[in-house]
């Protein structure tokens, strides 16, 4: 789905995307090797009613917003994939990062780049979450996985943790009628 109304969601469907894609202490959770839990689930918020636009990173565990920045950045975003400028239109992002170097280093006995592997493995377990929450409840998606990573990379930095790339970004809106 690449087309979204541009009508705002509530904050409670934020919470609830959230909740069931990436959270982990309410069993609707994923896995995630050796419970580290590499991928960050970020919210970029643009409509949603009650909630500032800026960009909130999600803790799972205890199920909390935190602003990490000000302001709209979906466009500039969007601009940062290869083929996805629509995003901009879209109440909500959620940007699914990792670190990488970490996550190699912390699974460095398997051998090299498997750190990294298993974040990959991860945003996928997540992104599937997404999808299933919204087809039961009225919202769409699309994996974005096409990002001119230079420009992501400058685009994304102010909003991630110290050292994150961002894996995928996956819109979240209304269905079109
Ligand atoms: C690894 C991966 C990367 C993707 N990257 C993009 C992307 O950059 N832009 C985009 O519009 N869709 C992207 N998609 C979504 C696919 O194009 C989409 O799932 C497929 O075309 C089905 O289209 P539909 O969502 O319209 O049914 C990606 C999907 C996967 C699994």
């Amino acid at each position: 789905m690449r087309s979204f109304p541009e009508v705002a969601l509530g904050i409670a469907d934020v919470g609830g995307a959230l909740r069931h894609a990436a959270g982990r202490v309410t069993g609707a959770a994923h896995a995630s090797a050796r419970a580290q839990y590499l991928v960050t689930a970020t919210a970029i918020i643009g409509q949603v009613r009650g909630l500032a636009p800026g960009a909130y990173e999600y803790d799972g565990a205890v199920h909390r917003l935190t602003m990490r920045a000000c302001d709209d950045h979906r466009e500039r975003l969007a601009r940062a994939t290869v083929d996805a400028s629509w995003a901009a239109h879209c109440p909500m992002l959620v940007l699914l990062s990792t670190r990488a170097e970490h996550a190699d280093g912390y699974f460095a006995e398997l051998g090299p780049g498997q750190g990294e592997r298993f974040a990959w493995l991860e945003a996928g377990l997540i992104a599937q979450n997404l999808y299933l929450w919204a087809s039961a409840t009225g919202h769409g998606t699309v994996f974005i996985g096409g990002l001119d990573r230079p420009a992501m990379a400058d685009a994304a930095a102010p909003l991630l943790p110290a050292g994150h790339t961002v894996l995928g970004i996956m819109p979240l809106g209304h269905l079109a009628e």
